[in-house]
């Protein structure tokens, strides 16, 4: 065999015929962790709940409190009691709000080599830094597998990235991954896993490849995955998990479908400019950028090396007096280490705003810029307004280069620190213990009731899929649609998760405001997009609110994998143009016609859709035989139910 790691994971967890294995083909796969965070959770486990089991079916399915953590009103809390009941109840572990945003403790507290981790959250691919295949995907595919269901995905491309060398002080792990975004864009990942090996893995510690695995979600990519070797061992040591740890690694001359390779001794800091992480330059060609914000943290950068780098550059000096600077550790263990070292005291007395261990400005809650402010952050994503503030101006940066560039208020590369570079990347000991902070199920879930405040709404359901297709263009937008186009978050409408009427109200809010109006107004109908739609998160709200409000189709240049995934899981087709060119001869309003859909599903990809002039355009439906069906059922719960007797496959 000459496997790479990622194919031996594979086929170790391969359900469907061996001879899936080809880029394209769609592969099912058993899943032995599961993550969810608040946002997406409640949605995943009211769809566990439909599916009738009554325990989780994994080897470990953890529910984590990061991203709605604002208690402005009774909403996120009604959300925390839910989740933290059904846990106990279901067989579900519970990490509580103030432990720490889900990737960067499932990495530090769960992450097993070699194992398949499935996470309603598109940086699940972080666990990759620990030799883990770590993918993200909608809450419904979650609940599927916690439920002991396969996953399946088209069998992707495996790239094997080589990286050598070693990096120049100040050169950190996120300008690798600046650079990777740089060479290929955020749609150069679609359909690939990115597996990193040579001798350059040896220059990087588990949570700074957790960062370029972190971050390949921002390529498109299903995921990304470093070796399991020595440092990965040394890593699971200092978390008191070495019995956990296992070597893994690719077959010696391993094939891969595709060759990228990284020098990264030639690496230099580099910076994303707004509004896309892969609208990459080097620091120094924009150097002297006045700043109003700088932000450190999210689960991208949020480790102990991440929040000492700037404790190191901030010593005994003070954050320039324009800068309103925020660090964020990544979780409860990265900030008792750091209070215990005095990387804490040395952060507060430069004036930095030392925030909990969560999400926070990563997802807009809290921390939006000033209007039209240029906010510098070491995060994953830069999209407009997703700060918050609609005309902020988002860079994304190493934390060495945002450290030094809060001393001075402009944007630095931090080569020109005059002090000397920190060379400790990990603390001597983290603190490991999780005691009442992790909670493990009930061993009485008989006992255990299942509390639903008054923003747990029920689950919203459609039927089988219509035989003809009938409505209205409500929307006709263009290229690289985020799902935080399509259904914003922030302090406003992330509470609103576990109530679809309600979030409903915010589809397209923000690229047209009458969108929900017009949607109830038609009965539902169609939206027009070109290319990359569905891009960004895996929130499966960007399909479930629009699914609520009519929407049946997405015809589009293009789609995002995760997106495209949830709109089949809501039933909801995703139709491509045969020619692109045809995306020209429709304009919003136009009334559109698909006859016998489950027909022409069912000979064959293309589906023919008319226009009220008369016209007929060419679309096609990929998608593989079980797709098919769950289209053909109204979405996916409705599939497991029916295939599955109340879910019990
Ligand atoms: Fe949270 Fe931002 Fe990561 S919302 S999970 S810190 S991308």
């Amino acid at each position: 065999m000459r496997d790479s790691l990622a194919m031996k994971i594979l086929r170790e967890h391969l359900v469907s015929a061996p001879d899936s294995l080809r880029p394209g083909r769609e592969i099912l796969i058993r899943v032995d962790h599961t993550l969810t965070q608040d946002a997406t959770g409640t949605m995943a486990y009211l769809q566990f709940e439909a599916m009738g089991v009554p325990r989780v079916r994994t080897r470990r399915s953890v529910s984590y409190v990061d991203h709605n953590m604002l208690q402005t009103g009774y909403e996120n809390m009604d959300d925390h009691v839910f989740l933290q009941t059904f846990a106990a109840k279901h067989g579900v572990y519970f990490s509580r709000p103030g432990n720490g945003i889900c990737h960067q403790v499932h990495l530090e507290r769960f992450s097993e080599p070699g194992l398949v981790l499935l996470g309603s959250d598109s940086h699940t691919p972080t666990c990759g830094g620990a030799g883990m295949l770590a993918i993200g995907a909608g809450g419904l595919d979650v609940a599927v597998a916690m439920a002991g269901g396969p996953f399946g995905l088209p069998m992707p491309k495996i790239v094997g990235v080589h990286l050598k060398g070693r990096r120049q002080p100040w050169v950190a792990a996120k300008d690798v991954i600046l650079e990777m975004l740089r060479r290929l864009t955020v749609k150069g990942g679609v359909g690939k896993i990115f597996e990193y090996y040579g001798e350059g893995v040896r220059d990087l510690t588990v949570p700074e490849r957790a960062t370029i695995c972190n971050m390949g979600a921002e390529l498109g990519a299903t995921t990304s995955i470093f070796p399991s070797d020595e440092i990965t061992r040394a890593y699971f040591r200092k978390q008191n998990r070495e019995t956990e740890w296992r070597e893994l690694g690719p077959d010696p001359d391993a094939e891969y479908d595709e060759h990228i390779e990284i020098d990264l001794s030639a690496l230099e800091p580099l910076v994303a400019q707004p509004h896309s992480p892969d609208n990459v330059v080097r620091v120094r060609d924009i150097e002297g950028l006045p700043l109003d914000q700088v932000c450190i943290g999210s689960c991208t950068n949020s480790s102990f090396h991440d929040l000492a780098i700037a404790a190191h550059v901030l010593k005994g000096r003070r954050v320039a007096s324009r800068v309103s600077m925020t660090l964020t550790p990544g979780s409860r263990q990265v900030f008792a280490t750091i209070a215990r070292n005095g990387i804490l005291a040395d952060l507060i007395a430069a004036g930095a705003r030392v925030l909990e261990a969560a999400c926070g400005p990563c997802i807009g809650m809290g921390q939006a810029p000033k209007s039209g402010g240029i906010s510098l952050r070491s995060f994953n994503r830069n999209f407009e307004g997703r700060s918050g503030t609609p005309d902020a101006k988002v860079y994304l940066c190493s934390p060495e280069t945002a450290a030094v560039s809060a001393l001075r208020g402009v944007l630095t590369d931090p080569r020109d620190y005059e002090g000397a570079y920190v060379t400790q990347r990990e603390p001597d000991v983290y603190d490991t213990n999780d005691e009442g902070m992790i909670l493990p199920p009930s061993d009485h879930p008989e006992q255990v009731e299942v509390v639903r405040g008054p923003n747990i709404k029920p689950l919203p359901t459609r039927g089988p899929l219509e035989s003809v297709i009938r409505g209205r263009v409500l929307l006709k937008v263009g290229d690289n649609i985020t799902t935080d186009h399509i259904m914003p978050a922030g302090s406003k409408i992330l509470p609103l998760r576990s109530n679809i009427p309600a979030i409903s109200e915010y589809v397209f809010v923000r690229v047209d405001p009458k969108f929900p109006e017009r949607a109830k107004q038609y009965g539902g109908g169609i939206i027009v997009a070109g290319s990359n739609y569905g891009q960004g998160s895996s929130r499966e709200h960007a399909a479930l609110a629009p699914m609520y409000l009519g929407v049946k189709a997405v015809i589009a240049k293009s789609f995002a994998r995760i997106h495209r995934a949830n709109l089949i899981n809501f039933g909801i087709l995703p139709l491509m143009f045969t020619e692109e060119a045809d995306y020209n001869r429709i304009s919003q309003d136009d009334e559109l016609v698909i006859e016998d859909v489950p027909g022409q599903l069912q000979r064959g990809s293309r589906i023919e859709v008319s226009t009220s002039s008369g016209q007929r355009l060419g679309t096609v439906c990929e998608v593989s035989p079980r797709q098919r069906d769950i289209l053909l059922s109204g979405g996916l719960l409705n599939h497991v139910k029916i295939n599955h007797g109340g879910g019990k496959g």
